[in-house]
């Protein structure tokens, strides 16, 4: 038997060479080692030949099938890598009824929920919603709002002061005048009637910062809600009737409120807001300590000072309010510790 390995190894290695992807280089396997394959027959005819041929033979057609081998690997590496990312995925086999991935779909804070349905609620009572900076100077903050440096009433608001290089440029009515995140959102009465004349009524929703330990109860940023009412003839009755019609639609069931005697130096007379009990609807619980009733905010009749701040002339009337925003969500979706809401636990969060 003669077999040209010369030329067989020539026409192999010219095919691999022609072959430009996986199936072509395929093709050139199964033609030389396939079950017909050209070297396989050779050596399946290796048993049946007489000993010295067989040596010979084998040895040709064993270095013919490395050859093969190291040829037909180094061009399936070049195809590989001349194949685009994309279509090498492609060829992955997709199980179309495995079950899909769920997206996961955002959802709004707690927060945002009931600052919502407060800016709602007043809007539909006839109330524009006003904003003003979380960074304010002390004018708006205490002066303006009848705090005179060195009030003793300052000490209510314990404040983050920021350094002084860093408001160089602000304009500012009283003499070294320094800056603070404010501690409440009533600069805003001063900033809108500044730029608003009466007739009025605004909520002023935002961020406000104090420089005070955390607890359940207690946090160093909150979310207030002012509440400012001016016209000629408004009295404590429109106040009442205002707010009794807001706790109600907020807490969907009838509200009753009283007014305490309290002290601000922004309101003449000044107000402490309770309402009762939404927990136990009076009856005295915890949250209400038993007595049926929750402070909920401050309020009050507009100082004369603040209009003469704020430049109105005399005869106009007003009364304003504040309260946290987090008080009466944690009411509203019995929540027992205030440090939840900007925690960052999705436990908590994704309950909303
Ligand atoms: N600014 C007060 C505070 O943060 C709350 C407040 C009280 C606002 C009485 C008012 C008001 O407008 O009339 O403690």
């Amino acid at each position: 038997m003669r077999i040209n390995f010369k030329s067989l190894k020539k026409q192999a290695q010219k095919s691999i060479g022609k072959s430009r992807n996986f199936n072509e280089l395929n093709e050139v396997l199964k033609e030389y080692l396939g079950k017909q394959g050209k070297l396989t027959l050779i050596l399946r005819s290796l048993e049946k030949m007489p000993k010295k041929q067989r040596q010979k033979i084998g040895s040709q057609a064993n270095e013919l099938k490395n050859f093969f081998k190291e040829k037909f690997e180094k061009k399936e590496r070049e195809i590989k890598e001349k194949m685009p990312k994309a279509s090498a995925a492609s060829k992955d086999w997709i199980d179309v009824t495995a079950p899909g991935k769920k997206p996961q779909l955002g959802h709004l804070h707690p927060l945002t929920i009931t600052r919502r349905e407060v800016e709602s609620i007043f809007e539909s009572m006839g109330f524009s919603i006003a904003e003003g900076p979380e960074m304010e100077n002390e004018w708006y903050n205490f002066d303006a709002l009848n705090i005179p440096k060195d009030h003793p009433a300052r000490d209510a608001w314990d404040t983050f002061w920021l350094r002084q290089n860093e408001i160089k440029n602000q304009k500012s009515k009283i003499k070294n005048e320094r800056m603070l995140l404010r501690t409440h959102t009533s600069p805003v009465q001063i900033r809108y009637m500044e730029k608003n004349q009466p007739p009025l009524r605004i909520i002023a929703p935002g961020n406000v910062f104090r420089h005070e330990a955390t607890d359940a109860s207690h946090e160093f940023q909150l979310f207030q809600v002012e509440g400012l009412m001016v016209d000629k003839d408004i009295s404590v009755a429109n106040f009442k009737g205002i707010i009794n019609q807001f706790f109600s639609r907020f807490f969907r069931k009838e509200v009753k409120s009283r007014l305490r005697p309290d002290f601000f130096p922004f309101t003449e007379p000044s107000f402490d807001v309770n309402i009762s009990c939404v927990i136990c609807g009076g009856q005295g619980c915890s949250v209400c300590k038993q007595t049926g009733w929750v402070e909920v905010a401050g309020a009050g009749m507009v100082h004369p000072n603040v209009f003469k701040n704020a430049g109105y002339i005399k005869g106009w009337q007003g009364w304003a309010f504040g309260f946290g925003l987090e008080r009466l969500t944690m009411m509203k979706y019995k929540i027992d510790d205030i440090r939840l809401f900007r925690g960052g636990d999705l436990k908590f969060l994704d309950q909303f």
